[in-house]
């Protein structure tokens, strides 16, 4: 067992997925029959797909941005802020949701790797902006003022996560790396839990089944993240050791 981490000094990374928005009744991924929203996610998240049909993937997006109006964040998302606020070492939240439920939850950091519904990028002049409830191909970039060039701010299937190299260093200095709600499944977050153990990191994973990484965590809190992650935070927070 790693010593006690509660203290100014410990270091936490908190790694979520699409099962800590489930709740707050968004889709995951890979929960029912493999389709998202009724989609095929290689139909909409690639480059390929959107080259192919860029009417398609603006509409798709632009009806889950519109859906983020409908849902509220859960109680996962706050108790996660909670502890970031509260917890007297330093705890790091990556998501690869690209929702913005943790930030209305009351998170002041966190690390989009995989984009957000909520912007936009030109492919003219590189600029990522925030989005307009709905934008297409006509639309006019605000900064370089050419139609044509903006997409979705996401990061879709053959492309590179956003922040890798700060994620790195996060994961090489943490005593505790959580991963809550992900079936680790999607590389590179998949092998977070891999480089945090490798640099002496103990790892919890929060999940309403045991996930396809599993066996790589030292402990396990089966159930709905909105419970799990509420009596995680309230041991970090009475100064549990792990
Ligand atoms: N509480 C806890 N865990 C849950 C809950 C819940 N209420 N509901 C679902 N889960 C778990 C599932 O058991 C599953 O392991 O959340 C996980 C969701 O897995 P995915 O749907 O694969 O989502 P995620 O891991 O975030 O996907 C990763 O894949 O399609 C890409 O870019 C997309 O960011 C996404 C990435």
């Amino acid at each position: 067992m790693p010593a006690p981490i509660n203290d100014a000094s410990a270091r936490i990374v908190i790694l979520t997925g699409a099962g800590a928005s489930a709740e707050s009744g968004l889709q995951t991924f890979r929960d029912s029959d493999g389709l998202w929203e009724g989609h095929d996610p290689m139909e909409i998240a690639t480059p390929e797909a959107f080259a192919r049909n860029p009417q398609r993937v603006y509409r798709f997006y632009n009806a889950r941005r519109a859906q983020l109006e409908q849902v509220q964040p859960n109680s996962a998302h706050r108790e996660i802020a909670r502890l970031q606020d509260a917890y007297p070492g330093d705890v790091f939240l990556v998501t690869q949701n690209v929702d913005n439920l943790h930030e209305r939850g009351g998170s002041a950091q966190v690390c989009h790797m995989h984009g957000e519904l909520g912007r936009m990028l030109c492919l003219n002049c590189c600029a990522r902006l925030p989005a307009p409830q709905a934008f297409d191909a006509q639309t006019v970039c605000p900064k370089c003022m050419a139609p044509g060039g903006l997409r979705p701010d996401i990061v879709w299937f053959g492309e590179v996560p956003y922040n890798m190299p700060s994620i790195g260093s996060k994961l090489a200095a943490c005593d505790l790396f959580i991963a809550i709600g992900t079936s680790g499944v999607v590389y590179p977050a998949a092998g977070f839990v891999q480089e945090a153990r490798a640099h002496g990191a103990y790892a919890i994973e929060v999940n309403k089944a045991h996930s396809d990484l599993a066996p790589a965590f030292h402990e396990h809190r089966v159930g709905n993240a909105t419970e799990q992650v509420a009596l995680l935070v309230e041991e970090l927070l009475s100064g549990a050791s792990f």
